[in-house]
């Protein structure tokens, strides 16, 4: 087989990166290792800033987002009863839009099949051969049957496990990373949200977060040790725990109810470099991995597809390097900040093990600070509702 740019992952990123690239009449084949059901059946957040729903809207995908997402103008930040709202409107003019990601990437493959992209599932043993040449191929599994395609370029959006990162000779990657001592406990349930906005508690008991899907679709997240079990955790003692972080006026408006998922997500940062190695360029969480405190994780990976969408399409339709050979430079630029941003948040907002009352209290301070200075509000925002492409 041939083709213009083989994707590597039938992820938001890869389908993303596919979409925009077919809108352009660039040829991409996307190769998935597992069913589409699969896929779709990640729980992950929802949160999305205006470049990546421009993004969405720009690849024919924004139609069911515009009726069923919702913008959110602002989100509250709780220290106890502390109750501090950042007014994303007022202070950036901007707001960002609660979708879940798992609705995205529905769209993303409705939007690939209704132009007949090619888009391979359940293939194995995928290896990325000569990137470092002028003809690059890839080889792997389908259906029992060894096969190859010939491709101009590679893109690896094949998430933290996947293949890309690794084809990049480990003596010429440098990783930075950061694992935090703890975990969000994760539920969803079929009960009305606790609040019209996200609320980002610090408490005495930990953090916790209150965020939705819609109106009869919650989203719940409260902080644990990373070594706690899923089953270590019924209903009752998430709810107990839930309320025991949150502001008391919202919790007496709380509506409880059966979880319908459950999970642990660990929190960690990590950065690969080089995000390009000849002719592969590394995307979204197989280069790079955001605590979800800052909700960047998808919003990462939309303005990394930003950058080399527009490159990939110069290099194919012009033979236009320049935006291939500028590519990593300019989403790592984007990658640090949004980096910063996750790390700040997560530290500001979670308890860690062993710490002494003065981190306490610096948690404490920062968000007395956040309640009494619009300056710190209108940074929080701007980072929040997403940094400039
Ligand atoms: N071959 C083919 N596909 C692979 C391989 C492989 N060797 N390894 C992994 N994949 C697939 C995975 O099955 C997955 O569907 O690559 C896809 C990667 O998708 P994501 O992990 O969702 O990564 P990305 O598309 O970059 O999206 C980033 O996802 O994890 C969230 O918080 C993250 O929101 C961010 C978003
Ligand atoms: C979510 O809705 O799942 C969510 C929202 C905001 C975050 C993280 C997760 O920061």
């Amino acid at each position: 087989m041939k083709t213009d740019v083989v994707i590597i992952g039938g992820g938001p990123s890869g389908l993303l990166l596919s979409q925009l690239l077919n809108r352009a009449g660039v040829a991409t084949i996307v190769l998935e290792r597992t069913g589409r059901a699969r896929v779709l059946s990640r729980i992950r957040a929802g949160v999305l800033e205006q470049g990546t729903v421009r993004m969405l809207q720009e690849a024919g995908v924004g139609e069911r987002m515009a009726r069923e997402g919702h913008p959110h103008e602002g989100c509250i930040f709780s220290d106890d009863d502390l109750m501090v709202r950042i007014d994303f409107k007022e202070l950036t003019g901007k707001t960002v839009m609660v979708y879940g990601q798992t609705e995205v990437t529905t769209d993303l493959y409705a939007a690939q099949d209704a132009i007949g992209a090619t888009i391979l599932h359940e293939v194995a043993d995928v290896v990325i051969c000569d990137a470092d040449s002028d003809a690059p191929f890839v080889t792997f599994t389908h259906e029992g049957v060894q096969k190859r395609i010939d491709c101009a370029y590679v893109a690896g959006c094949d998430g933290f496990h996947g293949v890309s990162r690794k084809t990049i000779p480990q003596d010429r990657r440098r990783e930075f990373e950061r694992v935090y001592p703890f975990g969000w406990l994760g539920i969803l349930s079929r009960t009305p949200p606790a609040h019209e906005e996200l609320i980002y508690a610090n408490s005495a008991n930990g953090f916790a977060l209150a965020s939705m899907r819609n109106e009869m679709l919650s989203r719940y997240y409260v902080q644990v040790p990373l070594t706690d079990k899923v089953e270590e955790w019924s209903d009752d003692r998430f709810w107990e725990r839930l309320t025991s972080c949150l502001p008391g006026d919202v919790v007496k408006t709380l509506v409880t109810g059966p979880s319908i998922e459950k999970s642990i997500a660990p929190l960690r940062s990590f950065v690969s470099e080089p995000l390009r190695w000849g002719r592969l360029f590394l995307v979204g969480d197989a280069a790079h991995i955001v605590p979800p405190t800052g909700a960047k994780g998808l919003n990462l990976a939309v303005s990394d597809v930003f950058y080399l969408h527009e490159a990939l399409i110069a290099a194919v339709k012009q033979g236009d390097t320049r935006g291939i050979d500028g590519y990593a430079a300019r989403a790592l630029a984007r990658i640090w900040k949004a980096m910063r941003f996750s790390w700040s948040m997560t530290t500001m907002l979670h308890h860690f093990e062993g710490e002494d009352g003065f981190a306490g209290q610096m948690r404490k301070a920062t968000l007395l600070h956040l309640s009494q200075s619009e300056t710190a509000r209108r940074d929080l925002a701007e980072n929040y509702i997403g940094l400039p492409y």
